[in-house]
C-alpha cells in the first residue's frame, strides 16, 4: 500500500491551539544517573549542564541534565524503593518518562490540552529563583510516559529552580548531535489509532504519514506505524504498533520487555552523519548492521547523492528518498539490556519522510538480534 500524506498546513496553522516551540528537554529514569550520565558524555559527546539532588534540596532523587547543541537530556535516579521514580525503574529499566514540550504559555497549554479529555499529571505551577521562573503543567500520554510543558520565557537560569549550574573536569568532544527530529512510541495492540485520535483530539496534531502491515512486514515481523506532527512540524511523534506476523513482532517485544507502552526510539539529526557515526563508533556506540548487498543496488533505489557510498557503506548507514529529497540514517542497538529503547541518528537532505524504502532491511536486521535474544 502506497504511503499517504494527509497533512493540510493551512487548515493546522489556524487550528493551532497547542503552539509548540519544539522539545524542551527528554528524561529518562535510570538506575544510576550518576554512570548513565558518564555514558552519555563519553559515547554520545552529551556535555554536563545542571544538577538537582540533595545539596539543591531535593530529597528523593538526583537528575543531572547534560546539553549537546539543542538536545537536553535529563537523567533521573531516585535515592530509595519507596519512590514512583524506584516503581518506574523496577517494572520498566531504563526509560524515557518524560518528554518536555516548550510552550509560550505552560497554563494556557494544560487549559487547552485537559478540557479536550488529557489527563493531568503537573497542574500548572510556577517555579521561581534568582533567575526568574519557570512555568510548568503536564498531561500524560500512552504507557507512563508524560508530557510536560515548559515556559521559560521569563527565566535566566541554567535549567530551572531546583537546578545548579554543573560544571565536569571531564569534557569529552560532542559528536554532532543537534536536536530532536522525532521520539517514536510503542503502544499495545489495536491501541495505535486510540492513541492517533489522542494526539489529534486533546493535542491538535495531525497524522501526516501511515504506514501499514504490508509496508513494514518481513518474513516474520510486522508493525502499524502513523507519524503524528504538531502544526509546525516541530514536533514528530510517530506511534507504531504491532500487527500479526509468522513470529513476534519487535513492538511486541519491546513491549513484553518494558512491562508496557513506551518510548522505542528518540531520533537525534547532525548534519554530518558519516563524521558523527564514525565518532559514535570510536566510542564504543553500537548500530544495526544491514546486510551488506543492501549496498548494491541502493543507487539505482534512491538515485543521485552528494555523499561518497564508500563511508556510508563501510559505517552501515541507510539510505532513502521521498518527493522532496533524501534521508540518511542509522539505528543504534539498545542503549541498555532491555531489548527496549534506542536512539537514531539521520541526517536530512530534503527529505522529510522516515526511511520506509529501508524497512524491510532494517527489520531482517533486527530479526536477527531478535533471533539471537531467543525473542523471535
Ligand atoms: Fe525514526
Amino acid at each position: 500500500m502506497e504511503t499517504t500524506l494527509q497533512a493540510d498546513p493551512l487548515t493546522q496553522a489556524t487550528q493551532d491551539f497547542l503552539p509548540l516551540l519544539g522539545t524542551d528537554y527528554v528524561e529518562l529514569y535510570v538506575g544510576n544517573a550518576k554512570q548513565s550520565a558518564h555514558y552519555y558524555k563519553s559515547a554520545f559527546g552529551f556535555q554536563t549542564h545542571a544538577y538537582a539532588g540533595p545539596e539543591t534540596g531535593v530529597r528523593d532523587r538526583v537528575s543531572y541534565v547534560l546539553v549537546q547543541d539543542k538536545i537536553r537530556l535529563v537523567l533521573t535516579t531516585p535515592l530509595s524503593s519507596n519512590s514512583p521514580i524506584a516503581e518506574h525503574h523496577k517494572k520498566h529499566g531504563d526509560g524515557v518518562k518524560v518528554l518536555a514540550l516548550w510552550v509560550e504559555d505552560a497554563y494556557d497549554a494544560y487549559e487547552q490540552t485537559t478540557k479536550r479529555g488529557g489527563k493531568s499529571y503537573l497542574e500548572p505551577m510556577t517555579l521561581t529563583d534568582e533567575h526568574g521562573e519557570v512555568r510548568m503543567s503536564g498531561i500524560h500520554t500512552y504507557g507512563e510516559v508524560v508530557h510536560i510543558f515548559v515556559e521559560r520565557k521569563n527565566y535566566k537560569g541554567v535549567f530551572m529552580p531546583g537546578f545548579v549550574a554543573m560544571k565536569s573536569d571531564y569534557n569529552p568532544e560532542p559528536t554532532g548531535l543537534r536536536y530532536v527530529d522525532h521520539c517514536v512510541g510503542n503502544v499495545g495492540w489495536n491501541q495505535m489509532n486510540p492513541w492517533v485520535k489522542f494526539y489529534e483530539d486533546v493535542m491538535g496534531f495531525k497524522n501526516i504519514l501511515s504506514f501499514d502491515d504490508k509496508d513494514i512486514s518481513t518474513e516474520y515481523s510486522a508493525l502499524m506505524s502513523k507519524v503524528m506532527s504538531n502544526g509546525n512540524g516541530y514536533v514528530k511523534f510517530p506511534i507504531n504498533e504491532p500487527a500479526e506476523g509468522k513470529k513476534k513482532s519487535q513492538v511486541e517485544e519491546y513491549l513484553d520487555f518494558y512491562e508496557g507502552e513506551g518510548v522505542q526510539h528518540v531520533a537525534i539529526a547532525t548534519n554530518d552523519i558519516v563524521d558523527t557515526v564514525t565518532k559514535l563508533k570510536q566510542r564504543g556506540v553500537e548500530f544495526l548492521r544491514v546486510p551488506q548487498n543492501y549496498y548494491d543496488t541502493i543507487l539505482e533505489r534512491v538515485g543521485k547523492i552528494d555523499e561518497d557510498l564508500a563511508p556510508l557503506s563501510e559505517l552501515g548507514i541507510l539510505i532513502d528518498r521521498d518527493d522532496e529529497g533524501y534521508l540518511l540514517q542509522i539505528f543504534t542497538k539498545p542503549v541498555e539490556d532491555r531489548p527496549t529503547m534506542f536512539f537514531e541518528i539521520i541526517q536530512r537532505k530534503g527529505a522529510k519522510s522516515f526511511g520506509k524504502g529501508n524497512f524491510k532491511a532494517l527489520f531482517e536486521a533486527l530479526e536477527q538480534e531478535q533471533a539471537l535474544r531467543g525473542n523471535l
